[in-house]
């Protein structure tokens, strides 16, 4: 399966025939200057929480494509209300089949509001199930023992896991969760945006090497394999 980077938390993937984007916040972002929003026409948009780092670009995408938001219930509330329709509430715990594969909310330790303020729920991970691979975007979240429960219950090819710190886990918790979720492989995401979440890449890596784990540090615009 493809997995381009767009910066921050957010991803878009072709699973299956069908393109799906995670966490969109590009024009906000100023190391995504290379990316072009008004080209990205995802099928299915998921949301882990309301920060507006998460779901800055979420109306100009809906606007520009036929797309179906899914994610916690008072995000996609919130968004229907703005007159984004196409929406599928979850919380964490429930799972639903969509057309790409199976997608399962799991809880995230973290807090939760609109950009507006108003609020925006309890946050969320996601396990995804497809015919061609199980992973797990974690959003933003604390390393927590529920993550054991993961790694028992599905067979993850890789784990896609914040690493900047600060606002969430860094990469010694990140490592900790890649073997509670039981994988060797690591996307590092929510690193490098802000001054506070800066990583040190070589660091990084070496923490993940160091524990047997791989950490993929990609490029804003990049694609790769996965
Ligand atoms: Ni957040
Ligand atoms: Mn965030």
């Amino acid at each position: 399966m493809d997995i381009t980077y767009l910066g921050h938390s957010c991803f878009i993937m072709a699973i299956n025939g069908y393109k799906i984007l995670f966490d969109p916040f590009i024009t906000p972002n100023p190391l995504a200057g290379n990316i072009d929003v008004n080209s990205l026409k995802p099928d299915f948009i998921l949301l882990s929480h309301g920060h507006s780092d998460h779901v800055a670009d979420v109306e100009k995408i809906y606007n520009n494509s036929k797309t179906t938001l899914i994610g916690g219930f008072e995000v996609i509330s919130w968004f229907k209300n703005k007159g984004l329709e196409n929406g599928h509430e979850m919380n964490p715990g429930g799972s639903w089949k969509f057309d790409f594969g199976t997608v399962k909310m799991v809880s995230a330790v973290h807090s939760s509001s609109m950009p507006d303020g108003s609020y925006g729920g309890i946050p969320g991970g996601f396990v995804i199930e497809t015919s061609e691979k199980t992973f797990y975007y974690a959003g933003d979240t604390a390393l927590h023992q529920d993550m054991k429960q993961i790694g028992e219950r599905f067979s993850i090819d890789f784990a896609l896991l914040p690493i900047g710190n600060n606002f969430t886990m860094g990469i010694e918790d990140a490592v900790i969760a890649a073997e509670y979720v039981n994988t060797n492989k690591i996307v590092g995401m929510h690193y490098d945006t802000f001054p506070y979440i800066k990583l040190d890449h070589q660091y990084a890596k070496k923490v993940a090497e160091d524990k047997g784990k791989s950490l993929l540090l990609m490029q804003i615009g990049e694609t790769v394999n996965i």
